[in-house]
C-alpha cells in the first residue's frame, strides 16, 4: 500500500489562490489526494533554520522553510537561475559561475533533505519538481530515506555537449540516478538523458527499459505537462477581451504572453512583427500586437539586458508605424491574472509563441483552449518549444528566422475559416485529452507501480 503524496517545489501556493500553471496542477492533485507540500517560504531568515513552518493548505499540509539572504543569492539567483537555467536553455554563454554558489545550492538541498528525512515514511510517494532540487534525492538517500522518489524536470534536459560546461557535470548523473522515476517533458529530452547515460562508464540500459547506474535502478520517461483546459475554456468564455483593449471593430490582434526571459525569443518576435508591418501592402487590415511580459528574476544580470532590448525594439517599431489614432505594439511589463489572460487569448486572431528554447510552454496550450471553436485564432509556435512535439497543427516556425515568422503572421491573418477550424479542432482535442489531470495521473500511476514493485 502506497502512503502519502509528498510534493517538493521551490515555490508553494502560499499567497491565496494559486495562479501559475505548475502550482495550479499540483494544488488540484494534492487537494484530491491529500498529502504534504514542501517548499521555500519566500521569507528571509537571519540565520539558517532547520525547522518548517505550517501554512494553511486546502485539504493538504504546506510546510515551508526560510532561506538566508546568502542562500537566496547563491542557491536561487546563483546556481539555480544563473547556472542551471541558462545551461538547460542552451545558453551556457550566459552562465555566471561564482565560487561558493554550488556549495550553497547543495547546502540548501542537504538541509531540506535532513529536515524532510525526519518526517518521511517508507511508503510515501515523494515527487520533487524542477532544477532547484536536482540533487535532493541523492541527499535524501544519504540521509537514509528509502521511499519511492520521483523528479520532474520542467525545463529542457541538457544535451551531453552542453552539460560539459557545468563544472559539476561528473556529479549530475548520480543526482539523476538517485530517483526512481525521472519525468521529462518530451521525447527529445528523453533522448538527451539516454545519450548522457550511454556515455557513462558502468551504466546499463536494462531489457525492461529501465536504467542502472551507481548501484541504482531508475526510469526516465516523458510525461508532457498539460493545462486545466476545461477551466481555461470556461474562463475565456466569460470576459470580453476586445472591450478590455478597446479594439476598433476591424482591428486584428496578435498576442504574446511570457515572463521576460531571454529564452522566450521576445526580441526576434517583436522584430518579426515589425517586418510584417513593413511588408504589408496597404493599411486596410490593421493588426496590433499585445505583448504581456511580466518581470522575472530581475536581480540576475542576464535578465537586465533583455528589458532594454525590448523597450528599444518596441520604440523603433511604434515610432515607424504608429498613426495619430493607433499604436501597433502594446507592451505590458507586469503580470496579468489568469482569467483576464483567458479573455485576451480569446480576443486574439493569432497566438505568437516563439521561444528559442522551452521545456513545454503552457501559453501555447492556453491559447488553444481559450479559442472559440467556431471562429478560432491561429497558433504560431516555435519548433523549439516542447509543445511543438504535440502541436503539429500549429504553424511551426524557426524563431531565429525573422522573415519566416513575418510570413507566418501574414499567412495566419488571412487563413480561411475552414482551415483555422480544422487545425484548431485537432489542437484542442490534444490539449483537452492530455490535460493536467492526465499528467499528474500518469506520473503518479507509474510511481505507484514502481513503489509496489519495490514493496
Ligand atoms: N502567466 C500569468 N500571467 C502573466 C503571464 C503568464 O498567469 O502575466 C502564466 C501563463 O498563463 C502560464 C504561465 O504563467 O500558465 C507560464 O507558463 P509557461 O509554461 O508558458 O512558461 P514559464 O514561465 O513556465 O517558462
Ligand atoms: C519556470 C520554472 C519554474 C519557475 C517558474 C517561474 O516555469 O520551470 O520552476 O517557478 O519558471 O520562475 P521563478 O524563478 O519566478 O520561480
Amino acid at each position: 500500500m502506497t502512503g502519502r503524496t509528498v510534493i517538493v517545489s521551490n515555490r508553494v501556493p502560499s499567497d491565496g489562490p494559486p495562479s501559475g500553471g505548475l502550482v495550479v496542477a499540483l494544488h488540484d492533485c494534492l487537494r484530491a489526494r491529500g498529502g504534504v507540500w514542501y517548499g521555500t517560504s519566500g521569507q528571509i531568515a537571519d540565520a539558517p533554520r532547520d525547522t518548517f513552518d505550517d501554512v494553511p493548505g486546502d485539504g493538504y499540509a504546506i510546510r515551508t522553510f526560510d532561506l538566508t539572504q546568502d542562500e537566496y543569492d547563491r542557491y536561487y539567483l546563483g546556481y539555480a537561475n544563473s547556472v542551471l537555467w541558462p545551461l538547460c536553455h542552451r545558453r551556457a554563454d550566459l552562465m555566471a559561475l561564482q565560487a561558493g554558489d554550488f556549495d550553497a545550492y547543495l547546502g540548501v538541498n542537504r538541509r531540506l533533505a535532513q529536515m524532510m528525512a525526519a518526517e518521511l515514511r517508507p511508503n510515501d510517494l515523494v515527487w520533487i519538481h524542477d532544477y532547484h532540487f536536482l540533487p535532493l534525492a541523492a541527499c535524501l538517500r544519504e540521509a537514509g530515506v528509502t521511499a519511492t522518489i520521483g523528479y520532474f524536470h520542467h525545463i529542457p534536459f541538457p544535451a551531453v555537449h552542453d552539460l560539459l560546461a557545468l563544472p559539476e557535470h561528473d556529479a549530475f548523473p548520480g543526482w539523476i540516478a538517485a530517483y526512481d522515476l525521472v519525468g521529462l517533458q518530451t521525447g527529445r529530452d528523453v533522448a538527451a538523458a539516454l545519450e548522457m547515460v550511454r556515455n557513462l562508464a558502468g551504466a546499463e540500459h536494462l531489457r525492461d527499459g529501465a536504467l542502472h547506474y551507481g548501484g541504482r535502478r531508475f526510469e526516465v520517461r516523458s510525461f508532457p505537462i498539460g493545462i486545466d483546459a476545461r477551466s481555461f475554456a470556461a474562463d475565456a468564455g466569460h470576459g470580453d477581451g476586445r472591450a478590455l483593449l478597446n479594439l476598433a471593430p476591424a482591428e486584428r490582434l496578435v498576442i504574446g504572453v511570457d515572463r521576460l526571459d531571454y529564452s522566450k525569443g521576445l526580441d526576434n518576435r517583436l522584430r518579426a512583427f515589425g517586418t510584417f508591418l513593413q511588408a504589408r501592402a496597404d493599411d486596410s487590415v490593421r493588426a496590433s500586437m499585445l505583448q504581456i511580459a511580466p518581470p522575472t528574476r530581475e536581480e540576475v544580470a542576464a535578465y537586465a539586458q533583455i528589458r532594454d532590448d525590448l523597450e528599444r525594439i518596441t520604440g523603433q517599431v511604434n515610432g515607424l508605424h504608429s498613426d495619430l489614432d493607433w499604436t501597433p505594439i502594446r507592451y505590458i511589463h507586469r503580470g496579468i491574472p489568469r482569467a483576464t489572460l483567458a479573455a485576451l487569448y480569446r480576443a486574439a486572431d493569432v497566438g505568437f509563441v516563439t521561444p528559442f528554447c522551452d521545456g513545454m510552454n503552457l501559453v501555447a496550450k492556453e491559447f488553444v483552449a481559450a479559442q472559440d471553436p467556431d471562429d478560432p485564432g491561429v497558433l504560431i509556435l516555435s519548433r523549439f518549444a516542447g509543445a511543438a512535439e504535440q502541436m503539429s497543427q500549429a504553424l511551426l516556425v524557426n524563431p531565429y528566422d525573422i522573415e519566416e515568422m513575418a510570413t507566418a503572421l501574414a499567412d495566419a491573418l488571412v487563413m480561411p475559416r475552414p482551415e483555422r477550424q480544422a487545425r484548431h479542432a485537432e489542437l484542442l482535442s490534444g490539449v483537452m485529452q492530455e490535460d493536467v489531470a492526465h499528467w499528474t495521473d500518469s506520473y503518479l500511476r507509474r510511481m505507484t507501480r514502481l513503489a509496489d514493485a519495490k514493496a
